[in-house]
């Protein structure tokens, strides 16, 4: 069996039994590392998400090898995911080195382009049983080097998206219903009769991106409304840092990475098993 898998049956397994599956994004071998392990222990299916900067930063053979030998240590399904990509070469570079999952985000395109830029994914990722994600509607906020700013967001429409994943051949969606990537300034908003009425209209899995600093309950309300892969991100990040600078303070000599990273990881081991809880995929493979 491959090690690294696409992430078709793991969400449409979500999709059937109402849970999502946690796309967790990492940085490196340690961020890796604690998704992995935790998930196994939780016996939960994972996507491992990487930004373009990500893999430029630890490269695409890196993550991928990395991923193949968690994914053989814990015996467990692992999708490995290309994030936020906009540039299509990239994408069809990555997918030759072995990644199964990807994301093009052409959503500051205009509807047409979008569907032509994503089309012409799906039609290369599909010869290599990779899945493709895509995003209609704009989300706010701050993912690494993507930044749309508030006045520029769009909801998604419900009529389009019916248009969209029929003319694309998309795996699954991405939906622009009040998340926004980082941190928010008040409590976020959700959609959720949009959300509602994109279930009803079209039946490829549905994403939530942007779920760092939204309540527990929100999430779950979206899961339950047809969500079946859900984005974190920053809610990872603080944490490790947050314990790594703390370690720091009070070990200002320090200068040994297993020692300074160790708190790190577990700082951001008890967030991602949370998320597995509130995602609700525990103890489904
Ligand atoms: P957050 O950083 O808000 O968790 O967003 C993550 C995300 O959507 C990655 O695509």
């Amino acid at each position: 069996m491959d090690k690294i898998l696409s992430t078709r049956a793991m969400l449409l397994k979500a999709k059937q039994e109402g849970y999502a599956v946690p796309a967790f994004n990492i940085h490196n071998m340690e961020t890796l590392q604690v998704v992995v392990e935790t998930a196994a222990e939780m016996g939960s299916p994972v996507i491992i998400a990487g930004t373009p900067s990500t893999i430029t930063y630890a490269g695409a053979e890196y993550i991928k090898a990395m991923a193949e030998v968690a994914a053989e240590k814990y015996n467990i399904p692992i999708a490995i995911h290309l994030d936020h990509f906009e540039d299509v070469e990239e994408i069809k570079h990555d997918i030759d080195v072995g990644f199964r999952s990807c994301m093009i985000d052409a959503s500051k395109e205009a509807f047409e382009n979008n569907i032509t830029t994503v089309k012409e994914v799906v039609d290369y990722a599909h010869r290599f049983d990779c899945t493709v994600e895509a995003e209609l509607g704009k989300l706010g906020g701050q993912e690494d080097d993507l930044v749309v700013d508030e006045k520029d967001t769009m909801y998604t429409n419900p009529k389009d998206a019916v248009e969209f994943v029929k003319a694309t051949g998309v795996d699954s969606l991405a939906v622009a219903i009040g998340t926004a990537h980082g941190l928010y300034k008040g409590e976020p908003k959700l959609d959720f009769e949009r959300l509602q009425k994109i279930r009803d209209m079209v039946d490829v899995p549905l994403v939530l991106h942007g779920a760092s600093d939204v309540p527990d309950e929100l999430v779950q309300k979206a899961i339950s409304l047809g969500i079946c892969k859900v984005n974190i991100a920053t809610d990872l990040k603080i944490p490790f840092s947050d314990a790594v600078k703390k370690y720091f303070n009070e070990h200002p000599e320090a200068n040994d990475p297993r020692k300074y990273m160790t708190p790190g990881k577990e700082a951001m081991k008890k967030i991602v098993q949370h998320k597995i809880n509130v995602c609700g995929s525990a103890n489904r493979y």
